[in-house]
């Protein structure tokens, strides 16, 4: 398989940076684990530096990025994933299930695997974050690609849900990331660090809209209180699959 991240990841390791908030909020849902598998890790992103980490990613061009500190990693998809039943105490998919071909199967495999929390980081595709009123394109992908709230309790019987706020200066910049810094969007290079501005139609027009509404003050008008809001809810999500009840 060529993995779609083999194209997309290439400023990743630039544009996509962990934000250190994001990544304790991460940590404590990861709970007392001591091994920990990460699935669809790209470039190790949020891995935990005290705890024994195993990363699975399909894209060689992401793990080619991954720093020679980073955990060991395995070439391998979230839905075959190469472990024995229960072999970590915890796992973590950051940002990654949206991409994955059967996530039901994907959440199978992780549940089999790990005996504690599963810790999911995704976006609720019922939010419309104020880029959507300029890409309305955006609200029907993530309606294709990301699991609704209520799947999250099919899939994984106990479910946590908690919100992710996105601080003002988030280091990492997934699509709703620059929600104080409208001017981000009209930066290609920015935008190549998100794979849903690659997947959109009527992005040009959208982004000429968007460039039109600040420069002639429309933007701030309808959300300029935002460029003073310390963090935002921007709709994403932490999915926590609680622990098994016998482990
Ligand atoms: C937006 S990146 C997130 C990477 C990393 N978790 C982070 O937070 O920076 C999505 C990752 O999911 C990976 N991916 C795509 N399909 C997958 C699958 N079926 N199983 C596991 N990972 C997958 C991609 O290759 C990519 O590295």
């Amino acid at each position: 398989m060529t993995a779609r991240y083999d194209t997309i990841g290439i400023n990743y390791d630039q544009l996509r940076l962990p934000d250190p908030r994001i990544a304790r909020q991460i940590n404590h849902a990861l709970g007392t684990a001591s091994t920990v598998l990460n699935v669809g890790a790209g470039t190790g992103s949020y891995e935990p530096t005290d705890r024994q980490v195993t990363a699975v990613e399909p894209s060689i061009e992401m793990i080619r990025k991954r720093k020679s500190s980073s955990a060991r990693v395995i070439q391998a998809s979230a839905e075959h994933l190469p472990f024995d039943d229960q072999s970590f105490d915890a796992a973590m998919a950051i940002l990654t299930i949206h991409h994955w071909h059967d996530k039901a199967l994907g959440l199978r495999e992780m549940r089999r695997v790990t005996r504690g929390p599963i810790v999911l980081l995704t976006f609720d595709p019922s939010h419309r974050p104020w880029l959507t009123d300029y890409m309305p394109e955006l609200v029907s992908l993530d309606a294709r690609q990301m699991p609704t709230m209520s799947q999250y309790a099919e899939w994984l019987g106990s479910v946590t849900i908690e919100p992710v706020l996105v601080p003002h200066d988030c280091t990492d910049g997934f699509l709703y990331a620059y929600w104080s810094r409208p001017e981000a969007y009209l930066d290609e290079r920015i935008r190549s660090g998100s794979s849903s501005f690659w997947s959109i139609q009527g992005l040009e027009h959208g982004l000429a809209r968007l460039s039109h509404h600040l420069e002639t003050g429309q933007w701030d008008s309808k959300h300029g209180h935002l460029r003073d809001q310390r963090e935002y809810d921007a709709g994403y999500r932490l999915v926590i699959g609680n622990q098994l009840p016998d482990s």
